[in-house]
């Protein structure tokens, strides 16, 4: 059987859990449904097996469009589910569990009913589900077998598993595997292994299918690596942000953004020595290094959060050396930082409350300006949360696209401290498309991160920060993360200079 998911939509309130997602599976095969906990895997299956209704969609099966509600609808298109928890009446034997589960399964007879059983059970390998055993007394396992057995009885051409491999046993497992191969390859039927076990799926599949975050990723033949299955599944390897070289569409300018001059820095840990640097409109720069190398100084020196011990700073021109905080965001400097909670944001107060303290200057604040003002820009920004939610209980995305809401629109220069902490890796490219965008006006920016592929993705030129000596990259086009990982650990063989 050939089935075609088309443009399949799922929402449960705000979460969307399957948006768009389009797929076939070819009879014959075994198809691993892969993603982490919560990608939208179960609801996709439930849908396909009538255990849940779809927002919006279509299911195609060898050509023809069908529309069913219910799983007996779904069991009469061929259409059967293993659920997570398998639903069994309690009370009864194996046997008779098997011919209540029968389409007029009460006329088969007890006999004949129990030679069905034993045949399709034995065929699969199932050897000890006895008839006469009552479904209290079997193992999950053994309610599994039952339940295939029970769905192949039903004529079932498709077989989808939920995560069956979770409490079975080593030997269940291996049972398991067996006649699910069987089914597929020597039957011809479909068999849907939901997992998020790179294991089951890499000993089963012939290919697989990668939900995350209720969006298809992509499908794949088997084999693949554990390696490419995670980057799947987790999005190393997505495709990055497009990304403009520097200055296009700028006009040069021949005053940088800020511009250091022998600045000697003072962080927690090392002293940063003589570092000169010029960074120019819409230039990124990314700071490379191990905690405590050397990088923070440097981003909080470019706000006017340390003064230089020695040097000078300008910002467009003007000499700010030894200025204050205000005076560089007066100057068109913007800092986000890493503690968000701690700097960016203000604990306890409400979102609100936060928009009015960048964008209110009078004495007396509008609040009725505040909240609307505050309402366009969770809508622009894309922050779940009310005006009146109070910061802290907002997701680390959602704080994370608040700071950047309260951020000016054009600053000439964006100081980010690990800008993408913690976030998940939608939440993640959704900030660095925000940052493109400022970059493209103009804008300069310059961040740390922890992330080496982070900083080689989006930066133009690198900082390599080993106990306050400073290696620069000035391609990061022409540098890769084991070259990278080399120079943060003070290992300069690999030095692009
Ligand atoms: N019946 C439901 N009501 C509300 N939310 C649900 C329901 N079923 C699933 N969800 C949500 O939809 C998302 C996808 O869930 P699910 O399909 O179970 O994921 P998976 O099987 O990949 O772990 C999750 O965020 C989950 O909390
Ligand atoms: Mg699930």
């Amino acid at each position: 059987m050939n089935i075609e998911l088309r443009h399949i939509h799922k929402r449960f309130g705000p979460v969307h859990a399957n948006n768009d997602i389009n797929l076939t599976f070819q009879g014959g095969r075994i198809i691993g449904i892969l993603g982490e906990n919560g990608a939208g895997k179960s609801t996709l299956m439930k849908i396909l097996s009538g255990f849940q209704s779809l927002d919006s969609g279509e299911i195609w099966m060898d050509g023809q469009r069908v529309d069913y509600t219910g799983p007996e609808a779904a069991i009469e298109h061929g259409v059967g589910m293993l659920q997570q928890d398998p639903l069994d009446v309690a009370a009864f034997t194996v046997l008779e569990n098997f011919i209540y589960g029968q389409r007029g399964g009460l006329s088969l007879g007890r006999k004949a009913a129990r030679d069905r059983l034993k045949e399709i059970s034995w065929r699969f390998g199932f050897f000890d589900l006895d008839p006469d055993t009552p479904i209290a007394q079997l193992s999950i396992g053994q309610r599994q077998q039952l339940e295939i057995v029970r769905l192949l009885s039903q004529g079932v051409k498709t077989l989808i598993l939920d995560e069956p491999t979770t409490g079975i046993s080593a030997e269940q497992k291996v049972v398991l595997f067996n006649a699910l191969r069987e089914l597929a390859h020597n039957e011809g039927m479909t068999v849907l292994l939901v997992s998020h076990k790179l294991e089951d799926v890499i000993a089963l599949c012939d290919e697989v299918a990668v939900l995350r975050a209720g969006r298809l990723v992509g499908t794949r033949a088997m084999p693949a690596t554990t390696r490419e299955l995670v980057a799947m599944m987790f999005g190393q390897e997505l495709p990055p942000v497009k990304r403009e070289p520097v200055g296009e569409g700028l006009r040069p300018s021949p005053t940088p953004a800020i511009e250091l001059d022998r600045a000697q820095l003072r962080g927690k840990r090392v002293t940063v020595s003589e570092l000169s640097l010029r960074v120019q409109p819409g230039e990124i720069i990314g700071l490379a290094g191990l905690e405590g190398s050397g990088q923070e100084a440097l981003l909080r020196a470019c706000v006017g959060l340390i003064k230089p011990q020695a040097g000078r700073i300008q910002l467009c021109g003007e000499d700010v050396t030894g200025k204050s905080y205000r005076h560089f965001l007066r100057c068109g400097c913007a800092f986000g930082a890493a503690g968000r909670l701690e700097e960016g944001l203000v604990g306890g107060l409400t979102l609100t409350e936060h928009i009015a303290l960048v964008n209110e200057y009078q004495p007396v604040v509008d609040w009725n300006r505040a909240r609307r003002l505050t309402q366009e820009q969770l809508k622009q920004y894309n922050v779940r949360g009310r005006p009146d939610s109070r910061i802290e209980t907002l997701s680390g995305g959602n704080q994370q696209r608040m700071l950047m809401a309260l951020m000016p629109p054009k600053p000439v220069l964006m100081v980010l401290e690990q800008p993408t902490r913690g976030l998940d890796v939608d939440s993640a490219r959704w900030i660095w498309q925000q940052l493109l965008e400022r970059r493209a006006t103009g804008t300069a920016i310059i961040f740390s991160s922890p992330e080496l592929d982070e900083i080689v993705t989006y930066s133009d030129r690198i900082l390599v920060f080993y106990a306050g000596r400073v290696t620069e990259i000035p391609d990061a086009s022409r540098t890769n993360i084991d070259e990278l990982g080399r120079l943060i650990g003070g290992h300069s063989d690999g030095a692009a200079q």
